[in-house]
């Protein structure tokens, strides 16, 4: 990669957002069916927008918040945690920020030094692995291991870890992959973390869309691990409030001050009235969450279906939680993902995003995304069929 001397070589290293390109190259083209958004598609439900909207009316959210953000909206959330997470939290060990997105950077600044070691799974949402890198950190990538449902090697984790590893980050429900890892897999990490004083980074931002007999587990619920875990969550996916820019993340007190030092320089708070809209979102009903699974429960069985219908050019791990899957190509075209894309793209017009973005055993495989309409899906596989066999 050329370095331009005016930049920092932290950042000049970091390739574009191969999704950011792709919906880039998705917009130049006309009626594109759409299966590379991760976000959701409906709009916020109307009593959360009440809730900001009241908030504005009053006149609340001219101002900062506590950097922590709002004790009421903390209090909640501990309920939630306590409800949903089997974690037993207090407010002074929450702090809001804008989305988790905010709260993971500020978490790995908070422990990386330039040079220190970070284990990630290999795919995984490429994200955190910009957020090693900004921090001067060393991702070192672990390959899950796809023939077993993209499940954590744990024998290589254990042989990967360094005196300078400092933390493992992982999101579950994973993106790209929708694997929820397993309550055994997660006890074995943290029981790597606990002999050697890592600190684990969770992502559990699809912590509610999880499906079938598979159960969405806290590293925090662990009470032992509690000065060994960042945990993150988000009301992007849960609430469908992707642009309020609304998360936040939980640590043992010990974490905050520091987290804190990284956190003011990145955000001062997260968005106020984006706070009053969350204290909606925790106190009102929670029927839209159960609707929103429900529909990707749908939808994953539908593609899974169409899917099952292009066994000759795709193979595939059924997703146990997200709205994300992660099949194989089989093509021998396939092997370029970017430009088995770009291809399907322009000549399919079906937008989808290629797995080398998500880490090197990305290669080869498509991540499509199941947070749309049942048309869409139906439209995007209708292009496939016709574009992949013909
Ligand atoms: C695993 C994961 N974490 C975090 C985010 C972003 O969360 P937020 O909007 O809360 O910053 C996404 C968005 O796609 C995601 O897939």
């Amino acid at each position: 990669m050329h370095n331009n001397p005016r930049f920092s070589n932290r950042v000049s290293q970091i390739a574009k957002s191969a999704i950011h390109e792709m919906t880039r190259l998705s917009k130049q083209v006309d009626d594109v069916a759409f299966l590379s958004w991760a976000k959701p598609t409906v709009d916020t439900p109307e009593h959360i927008k009440e809730g900001a909207v009241n908030a504005i009316k009053e006149g609340l959210v001219g101002g900062y918040s506590e950097n922590a953000g709002l004790l009421s909206l903390r209090e909640e959330i501990v309920k939630k945690l306590k409800r949903d997470n089997n974690i037993d939290a207090n407010p002074s060990q929450i702090i809001l920020t804008v989305g988790a997105i905010e709260g993971l950077s500020a978490a790995v600044m908070a422990l990386v030094d330039p040079g220190d070691e970070v284990i990630l799974p290999t795919p995984t949402y490429s994200t955190h692995i910009r957020q090693v890198v900004i921090a001067s950190g060393k991702p070192i990538l672990i390959p899950l291991i796809e023939e077993e449902g993209f499940k954590w090697d744990i024998e290589a984790v254990k042989k990967a870890v360094m005196p300078k590893t400092k933390a493992i980050i992982y999101c579950s429900p994973s993106n790209p992959t929708g694997t929820v890892y397993s309550e055994w897999e997660l006890r074995q990490l943290a029981e790597i973390a606990l002999e050697h004083n890592l600190v684990i980074i969770t992502d559990e931002a699809y912590e509610y869309f999880v499906f079938d007999d598979h159960r969405h587990f806290s590293v925090a619920s662990i009470p032992e691990m509690r000065k060994n875990v960042i945990s993150t969550y988000t009301f992007t996916k849960t609430y469908a409030m992707t642009g309020w820019r609304l998360g936040y993340l939980l640590a043992d007190e010990e974490f905050i001050p520091q987290i804190t030092k990284a956190h003011i320089p990145f955000a001062i708070c997260a968005p106020v009235v984006s706070q009053y809209a969350a204290l909606a979102a925790l106190q009102g009903s929670q029927d839209c969450v159960a609707e929103y699974r429900q529909h990707y429960l749908k939808m994953r069985n539908l593609m899974c279906k169409r899917l099952d219908d292009l066994s000759s050019v795709f193979d595939y791990v059924k997703p146990g939680g997200s709205y994300l899957m992660f099949p194989k190509i089989l093509l021998p075209e396939g092997k370029d993902s970017t430009a088995f894309c770009v291809k399907l793209l322009l000549k399919g017009k079906v937008s989808t995003t290629p797995g080398i973005a998500f880490g090197p055993t990305g290669q080869s495989h498509l991540r499509l995304s199941f947070c749309v309409s049942e048309d869409q899906v139906n439209l995007a596989f209708d292009r496939m069929e016709k574009f992949l066999t013909k």
